[in-house]
């Protein structure tokens, strides 16, 4: 028997608590950074060369295990089309989470994905913001206003409250609109801005997020002001300039970076014009202690998170636990009496 959660269920079970997501990342780099997960590569489904996702999509398999008092192995099967939301009035994203029990390996949930995946992905930015964001943090960019940039202002809300100004820049107008008029009720203390280009957004920014689906860079160095925070979520969306003059590069971790081949250090890093030893820290060592994040106000630091699916199984896990204790969700059979073994 499996349980079934729908998002519904899965926001009944804390889906949708940004302070718990972040907690549960800073359980998950100190496992990861003490050796107690295993996270295969990515994989990727797609129709045609890496730049092909960006207009035709891709299926990712995350498959990963969280060891420690977690102990649970399971993958991500999330889809991206980003013509979805424009062409069809549906999400760019779509997941499935399938959670493995440790002892038998059989499945024992099947759950929404979708929504905890955006939900880690800000809670990633928010731990990182911890040690490398300046506590007096009051402007913010975003640049993509889709789904991802309300998990990344509830994460940066939640650890950096006295953000008061938040910039929106998006190809689409419409979708800046949108962002705005739903994020302005949540957070009536800040100050919504549509701003009608990425330059106008990114300048005296104090922390500049990028989550779109663009695969050309589109900030540029000499918008970025000192002491900003960095983050690059989505893809190639930092001209390389803008890399090498930060302070300090910190990477959510450096192979899966690498290995995917999207983001601004990866693609650096192919041709040429970035090495290991530049990148300062992972996430994880942070975490522990072992490197320091921020020691100067007026550092740039630049933080680039690619997600691994083990982020995705510790919350999933914990909706799971919630789920049992609380009864809810749809239990399901793969079969009624196995038919061989
Ligand atoms: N790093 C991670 O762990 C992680 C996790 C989930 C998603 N992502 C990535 O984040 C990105 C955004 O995801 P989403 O779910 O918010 O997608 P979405 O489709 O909901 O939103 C993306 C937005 O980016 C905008 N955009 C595209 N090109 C742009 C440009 N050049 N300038 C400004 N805006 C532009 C689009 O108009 C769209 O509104 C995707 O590339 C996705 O793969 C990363």
């Amino acid at each position: 028997m499996f349980l079934y959660l729908s998002q519904e269920d899965v926001i009944k079970c804390d889906g949708l608590d940004m302070k718990m997501a972040i907690d549960d990342m800073r359980r998950l780099f100190l496992l990861h950074y003490n050796g107690a997960t295993i996270v295969p590569h990515k994989l990727s489904l797609r129709w045609g060369d890496l730049k092909s996702e960006s207009r035709i999509g891709r299926i990712n398999a995350m498959p990963g295990y969280v060891g420690g008092d977690v102990n649970v192995a399971g993958i991500k099967w999330v889809s991206s089309k980003p013509d979805n939301p424009l062409k069809r009035g549906l999400p760019r994203a779509s997941a499935l989470i399938i959670l493995n029990d440790p002892e038998t390996l059989f499945p024992v949930a099947v759950m929404d994905g979708t929504l905890i995946s955006a939900m880690r992905t800000g809670a990633v930015t928010g731990l990182a913001a911890m040690y490398l964001c300046r506590e007096d943090a009051s402007i913010l960019a975003l640049i993509g206003a889709g789904v991802q940039a309300h998990t990344q202002l509830m994460a940066v809300k939640s650890v950096r409250p006295s953000v008061r100004e938040v910039r929106v820049f998006d190809l689409n107008l419409a979708r800046s609109d949108a962002f705005i008029e739903t994020e302005r009720n949540n957070y009536p203390d800040v100050l919504f801005v549509k701003a009608l280009s990425a330059e106008t957004a990114v300048r005296d920014a104090d922390i500049v997020i990028t989550v779109t689906t663009s695969m050309e860079p589109i900030v540029k160095a000499s918008w970025v002001k000192e002491g900003a925070f960095l983050v690059n979520a989505g893809n190639y969306e930092y001209e390389p300039d803008v890399v090498y003059e930060c302070d300090k590069v910190i990477l959510d971790d450096w192979d899966e970076v690498v290995h995917r081949g999207i983001q601004t250090v990866a693609v650096m890093f192919k041709e040429g014009a970035f090495h290991r030893e530049r990148c300062y820290a992972e996430l994880g060592e942070l975490v522990v202690g072992e490197k320091k994040g921020r020691v100067a106000e007026n550092e740039k630091i630049f933080f680039g998170a690619v997600g691994m699916g083990v982020e995705d199984l510790i919350i999933a896990k914990r909706v799971f636990d919630k789920a049992l204790e609380n009864k809810i969700g749809v239990w399901l059979s793969l079969w009624d009496k196995p038919y061989w073994f």
